[in-house]
């Protein structure tokens, strides 16, 4: 494994983290959850991300993540890094979601219980709130702190001008921004293109990318039709429509060029966002042990030629 620097903090993540959105709710069997996890920790994967919603139903996979760490991790709590956030709906009332103080400290200490743990060591605003003063959301970040219920905070989701704004709040608290986490990969680059990634560079944060696999669009489970199983056959974030003709043959060209490489297209997929210099880390899914072995291979090689770069972006826009 890989350790990045997180911006211009102290700390280290794995350049390949674990996001726990699927396949970690009560819908799935605690041995495949262990396996997962297990797998991961072992190829030197030291960061997991939750979220208080992760499930189904919500606040299932924190449970679950709760029930592996004391059985499976106890003795390593200090080599990890624990993520979760706080922003979409969670329960109902007027107190259940986006960026109160009210809802960021009692969603936190509900995420604790069920995880089991003192403190997250990273936590975050899931999502902007437009209509709470930005001061009050970063306010309870820096209270989760001080509290210490958590070590670093986040940000997810946060357009560019709200990105600069929220880090100059929170250094001026005196907890510095640590990170942002927005969605990244070859088909969907709009942190780059909306000034994301600059805003969170240039105010000393990391950048982590969630579903840099696009889904599992990025590898090549859909390039014979869609697989039982997959996550195009739930249907609820990836639709089966999704999988469409023009996809499929951005996504063989991109195969043909991830075997040049002498990688897997998620192999590639991977490097191709970890080849970007804000990025600290690449967030992925996975379903399976093997899903993580394929990833961590990607950082055998996480370079591009020039050449390279340009026949993908043809490949992206369909000119190939
Ligand atoms: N902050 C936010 O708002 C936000 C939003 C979304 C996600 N996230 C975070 O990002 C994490 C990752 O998101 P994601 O699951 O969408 O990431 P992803 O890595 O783009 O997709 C993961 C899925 O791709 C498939 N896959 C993975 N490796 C594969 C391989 N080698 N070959 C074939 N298929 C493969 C699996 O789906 P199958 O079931 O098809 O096997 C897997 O569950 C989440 O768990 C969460 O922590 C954050």
């Amino acid at each position: 494994m890989l350790y990045n620097r997180t911006g211009k903090s102290g700390l280290l993540l794995p350049a390949i983290s674990l996001g726990l959105w699927h396949n970690f709710g009560a819908t799935h069997g605690h041995d495949s959850k262990r396996a997962i996890t297990r797998r991961a920790f072992e190829r030197g994967i030291t960061h997991f991300d939750l979220a208080n919603n992760y499930g189904p139903p919500p606040g299932s996979a924190e449970e679950a993540f709760g029930q592996i760490l004391r059985e499976d991790f106890a003795a390593h709590r200090d080599e990890m890094i624990i993520s979760t956030k706080a922003g979409y709906h969670m329960w109902n009332g007027p107190y259940g979601e986006w960026g109160s103080r009210k809802y960021m400290i009692a969603s936190l200490n509900q995420s604790l219980k069920r995880l089991g743990l003192d403190y997250v060591d990273i936590y975050y605003s899931h999502r902007f709130d437009p209509d709470t003063p930005l001061e009050e959301t970063m306010g309870a970040l820096d209270y989760a702190v001080r509290s210490g219920k958590a070590l670093y905070v986040g940000i997810s989701n946060y357009p560019a001008k709200a990105t600069t704004e929220a880090a100059k709040i929170l250094k001026q608290l005196g907890t510095p921004c640590l990170i942002h986490q927005p969605r990244f990969n070859m088909l969907q680059q709009e942190p780059l293109e909306q000034g994301i990634f600059k805003a969170a560079h240039d105010s000393g944060m990391g950048v982590i990318c969630f579903s840099p696999l696009a889904q599992g669009q990025l590898t090549s489970k859909y390039l014979n039709g869609i697989p039982e199983g997959s996550r195009a056959t739930v249907g609820q974030f990836l639709k089966k429509e999704q999988i469409t003709a023009p996809l499929v043959e951005k996504i063989s060209a991109l195969n043909k060029m991830a075997e040049a490489r002498g990688q897997t297209l998620a192999q590639m997929a991977i490097a191709w966002v970890l080849s970007h210099n804000e990025v600290t880390s690449a967030l992925i899914g996975a379903s399976r042990p093997e899903q993580i072995d394929d990833a961590v291979g990607a950082l055998q090689n996480v370079k591009f030629a020039k050449a390279e770069l340009a026949k993908i972006d043809k490949a992206l826009n369909g000119s190939i």
